[in-house]
């Protein structure tokens, strides 16, 4: 796999991103930068959380400036709640070359009172074909919860 970016898409939720070591607190735009629609992305507490915004018109999503080869990434976040049917909020590591390499993490919205569904999968060199469905065992909407992707030069986990 080629070094990634990590990129969070958003259809909704509030998210933020913490290393797994001895977290550092530094400023949102010190180490992401906005995708799109950057008046979506409310920044929380000088920007140690933000708040993805959708609306009508449209989601938001941001990206690491820059790129890596191997880590350990980890998201807090809290979904949508309600009808989310048709939203998609997504955090994923891509590679930013040709090859297209990815890890997925894609919360599927659903109707109100419906479960939400966490579809992961992996492509390397354009080839993915490894989605798999996780029926979560609590509801992402009520609270923050951190997933979680360790990838080093022997598994992605
Ligand atoms: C919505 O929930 C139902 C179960 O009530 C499930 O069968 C369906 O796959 C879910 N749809 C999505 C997109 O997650």
């Amino acid at each position: 796999m080629a070094a990634v970016a990590l990129l969070l898409l958003l259809a909704a939720g509030g998210a933020s991103a913490a290393a797994p070591r001895k977290p550092v607190d530094v400023p949102f735009q010190k180490n992401y930068v906005p995708t799109w629609a950057t008046d979506h992305i409310h920044y929380i507490d000088g920007g140690r959380e933000v708040q993805l915004v959708l609306d009508k018109t449209t989601g938001t999503g941001f990206q690491t400036r820059g790129s890596y080869l191997f880590g350990h990434f980890s998201m807090h976040m809290k979904l949508v709640a309600g009808d989310s049917a048709g939203t998609v909020t997504a955090f994923y590591l891509s590679s930013q070359n040709s090859e297209h390499d990815e890890i997925d993490f894609e919360f599927l919205g659903n109707r109100t009172g419906q479960p939400y569904i966490l579809q992961t999968n992996v492509f390397t060199g354009g080839k993915g074909d490894r989605e798999q469905r996780i029926y979560l065992w609590f509801d992402p909407t009520k609270e923050y919860h951190s997933y979680s992707v360790l990838w080093n030069l022997y598994m992605i986990a």
